[in-house]
């Protein structure tokens, strides 16, 4: 039994209680928020121990800790658990930036515990479906990545729009476009990004150009325009659609060179975020520090590629 307790009750940790009660040999033991009302709001929905403090959270019977709260909180919860011998899955993105990140990772291992980032795209069975089938009918090296995703209908008080809790398209949704291109074609070598602003001091909308050790990607990040949600993956036999909307993927169709074309469907259930926990309790039962899917170095070349774009349209951080 993997005992979870959970910081930050928002709407991603419904999202990821959902998906821990279709994980079996886990158990929600323990929650704490900063306000109370959330807390146990929460713990009387999905049960759990509502906690006063975080002290007491970090204190009870416990494996690992889910972090979901903002961006801005996570380093100093991600140090708490590993103080308190706590495994850690922590919210994207992990840290603000690679300075950030880095003694957040040599804190894990240095206390031999596991940290990884909840990057849920590669965790769901469509990707990894489609990875394994393209062993054995390749599509040739892969050059080329398109990818997006601009959500409009996201309302205005949400802390994506907020500078405080570092919103913004770059970081809230150009974290899963990084992962996709560093995931198909390498580690990142230059990039280029425009990006426009908002009345709430965060990036709106923002377009990156990417050269990889492997080739070029196009991705786009927004909250204002109603983006299409699919990604292009080519190889020089063929190429890949992950249909809409490619960050929870069930869909991909491979057309190849010769004519053939291949449609994989691989529905998921739980929302999605099962997939990824039950990576997760995997590595602790193996004894692992790092995954081999999400790595600390993944966690680094995204963050990485996100510091430059931001440096290029001129968005820094409290603190930066
Ligand atoms: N993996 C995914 O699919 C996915 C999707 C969306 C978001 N996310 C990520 O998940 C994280 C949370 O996003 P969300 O949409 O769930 O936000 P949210 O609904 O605003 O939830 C955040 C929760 O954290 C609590 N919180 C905020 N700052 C805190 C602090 N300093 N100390 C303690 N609690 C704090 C809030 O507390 P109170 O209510 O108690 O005030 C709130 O309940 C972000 O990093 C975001 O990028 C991931």
């Amino acid at each position: 039994m993997i005992k979870w307790g959970i910081i930050g009750c928002g709407r991603i940790a419904h999202r990821f209680v959902q998906g821990l009660k279709a994980v079996p040999g886990t158990e929600l033991v323990s929650l704490w928020s900063r306000r109370p009302e959330t807390v146990i709001a929460f713990s009387e929905q999905h049960g759990g121990h509502a906690c006063a403090t975080v002290e007491e959270l970090l204190a009870s019977d416990i494996d690992a800790v889910y972090i979901a709260t903002l961006p801005d909180s996570h380093p100093e919860y991600c140090f708490a658990a590993f103080n308190a011998g706590k495994h850690v899955l922590c919210e994207k993105p992990a840290a603000i930036n690679l300075d950030i990140l880095n003694p957040i990772l040599e804190a894990a291992r240095s206390k031999g515990l596991l940290f990884m980032e909840a990057m849920k795209p590669p965790f769901f069975p469509l990707y990894s479906r489609l990875k394994e089938y393209l062993i054995t009918n390749p599509i040739g090296p892969v050059g080329y990545v398109r990818a997006g995703s601009s959500v409009a209908d996201i309302p205005r008080d949400h802390p994506n729009f907020s500078y405080d809790y570092v919103g913004g398209a770059i970081m809230q949704i150009g974290i899963y476009e990084a992962f996709l291109a560093v995931d198909w074609l390498g580690e990142t070598q230059q990039v280029q990004t425009m990006g426009r602003f908002g009345g709430t001091g965060i990036d709106m909308f923002a377009i990156f150009q990417t050269l990889h050790t492997n080739g070029y990607a196009q991705l786009y990040a927004g909250f204002d325009l109603h983006g299409k949600g699919d990604a292009l993956i080519c190889g020089t036999i063929g190429h890949i659609t992950i249909h809409k909307n490619w960050w929870n993927p069930s869909k991909a169709t491979i057309n190849y060179l010769d004519g053939r074309i291949v449609v994989i469907d691989e529905p998921f259930t739980a929302g999605g975020l099962n997939y990824e926990i039950e990576h997760f309790c995997e590595l602790i039962k193996a004894g692992k520090i790092e995954s081999n899917i999400v790595s600390y170095d993944m966690s680094r070349q995204m963050i990485a590629m996100l510091d430059k774009a931001r440096e290029q349209v001129g968005l820094r951080f409290k603190g930066e």
